[in-house]
């Protein structure tokens, strides 16, 4: 329904910005506005204009992690699917590049990943360099509105020049519709075990496992999903991989997976899985189905607003991570919240590490280290009053609405972001529940969404250590918190009509750290 709307509305567009299969030039997009319109990110990824949604194609290769992403270059709202493109090479920085997939006579370019095929598997190497391979949903609009239900399938493109430009694979679609509806998202990886590509992609509400020695041609393998898990909407946007479980040297598969509607605050939000592969199936690890069963879902993240997230292939084997992204939005409101130039944001790079637990594995997610490296200033509070209401010293310079806080204390805390306005956002913890909090109802700017406001949105704390700590990064229009080590993790974003200039510490307990970093803009 989302796509038929929408699509309807950007039908007329699309026709006047169909490209031929090869992109080989294109202006990079513009950068309008220097980053500094109102609520927009200073060190989070966000397109210099018009609308973003999912991260696609993210591979590192030659020194560069690249993120390709849902773009429509004619709107700011989504209408006909383009790959945009930006690298970094420290995860901080960010360089743009032009549009690299066009929709074409197949359909628009929906989400997807990118492959190194080191061993030239698929033929597309050129001169002994591997080539970067992209697979990705077609998704046929004229087919959308024909009213039939095989109009998405998985097709390929490829590059020889660092993913700068690409080539449509001319046989494509490599994995037509067989008749259903939601048949998209592909991630690709290779399987060491099996010895061959390895593909998932979503198929209404469960995944599809496909197989091929050549990123062409592809064998079924397996379904995984139907009897576990959320199901409360579509399933969307897989990722699986392999994970060692830290300080124990096993190897366990994780399923990302996110479902819109469905989340467990409403709308959009990943879910995860961990089990094994062998090449063909993907099995729940015992302890987590029944957790499963138990709980419905294990979610990634308990916010609104971080969906799609997959992680980087290719990764070398000395660094080792499993390095993550998601999009910083929700569908119940991305296509109407208040930003005029551009729309969503990426969350920071995380890293995610596998541990096991007495409830069984679970991931942690963290802030990847080299977030380090954009701190500028510092300041820390100290106190030892039992309870209060402390603001940041006056030695704080820099801007509270965009900056790093780590925090530890036993008791309750909320962490208090205002303006002049006297718009206020709220995040914390309250041990009576034993919950962690997020606060947004007095915000700013929620009348754009009936469902964007709403109610305080809350997360379960896991850990059961009587010190609580929570790492936060506030960028003027969202807060990420990691508590705990990266057990809990809530991301949200808000839209105050002024930036917050002003932070506050409100807590009851004993307050043991409470330091703070400027966070430096990313974009001069
Ligand atoms: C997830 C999603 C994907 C789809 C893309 C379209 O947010 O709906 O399933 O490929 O967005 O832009």
């Amino acid at each position: 329904m989302k796509y038929f709307i929408l699509t309807l509305f950007s039908t007329l567009v699309f026709f006047t910005s169909c490209k031929q299969d090869t992109n080989t030039s294109n202006a990079p997009v513009a950068d309008v506005d220097h980053y500094s319109d109102l609520h927009r990110p200073q060190y989070h990824f966000s397109p210099p204009e018009k609308w973003m949604n999912d991260p696609n194609g993210m591979v590192y290769y030659e020194g560069e992690y690249h993120l390709f992403y849902q773009y429509y270059p004619d709107s700011t709202v989504w209408g006909p699917m383009h790959w945009g493109h930006a690298v970094t090479k420290d995860l901080v920085h960010w360089e743009h590049l032009p549009v690299a997939l066009y929709p074409d006579s197949l359909g628009y370019i929906l989400s997807g990943s990118a492959v190194v095929d080191w061993n030239n598997t698929s033929g597309f190497g050129q001169n002994g360099k591997p080539p970067l391979i992209a697979i990705f949903t077609h998704h046929d609009p004229a087919g959308e509105r024909a009213g039939r239900i095989d109009f998405q399938y998985q097709s390929i493109a490829f590059s020889n020049d660092n993913g700068r430009t690409w080539t449509k694979y001319d046989g494509n679609p490599v994995i037509p519709n067989p008749g259903i509806k939601d048949f998209r998202d592909p991630k690709v990886i290779w399987d060491e075990g099996s010895n061959q590509w390895v593909m998932v992609f979503a198929a209404a509400d469960m995944v599809k496992f496909y197989g091929s020695p050549n990123l062409i041609n592809w064998q079924f393998l397996s379904d995984f999903g139907k009897t576990y898990g959320s199901h409360g909407g579509v399933w969307e946007c897989p990722d699986l991989f392999p994970m060692k479980v830290a300080g124990d040297g096993a190897v366990k598969w994780v399923l990302l997976l996110s479902i819109n509607p469905g989340g467990p605050s409403g709308g959009s939000a990943t879910q995860y899985f961990v089990g094994d592969f062998d090449g063909k199936k993907f099995t729940l690890d015992p302890t987590f189905a029944a957790q499963v069963m138990a709980e419905k879902a294990v979610w990634l993240d308990w916010g609104r607003d971080n969906y799609a997230g997959v992680t980087w292939s290719d990764i070398p084997k000395e660094d080792g991570r499993r390095i993550f992204m998601g999009w910083m939005s929700n569908w119940d409101y991305a296509n109407v919240v208040p930003t005029k130039k551009w729309r969503s944001a990426m969350t920071l790079p995380r890293e995610l590490s596998l541990v096991k637990t007495a409830a069984g594995y679970r991931l942690l997610t963290k802030p990847v280290a080299e977030m380090a490296a954009n701190r500028g200033s510092y300041s820390k509070l100290e106190t030892t009053r039992p309870k209060g209401k402390l603001a940041l010293p006056a030695s704080v310079q820099f801007p509270q609405s965009q900056m790093e806080v780590l925090l530890e204390f036993e008791g309750h805390l909320t962490v208090e972001l205002s303006n002049a306005n006297g718009e206020l956002y709220r995040i914390g913890y309250d041990a009576a529940t034993n919950e962690f909090f997020s606060d947004r109802t007095k915000s700013g700017q929620f009348d754009f969404s009936r469902s964007f406001a709403g109610e305080v949105v809350k997360a379960p704390r896991v850990s059961e250590n009587p010190l609580v700590s929570m790492h936060l990064f506030f960028d003027v229009a969202s807060a990420e918190l990691f508590a705990d080590g990266g057990e809990t993790v809530m991301t949200n974003i808000f839209f105050p009509t002024t930036d917050f200039n002003k932070a506050e510490l409100v807590f009851e307990g004993k307050l043991i750290k409470a330091e703070f970093y400027e966070m430096k803009r990313v974009w001069d």
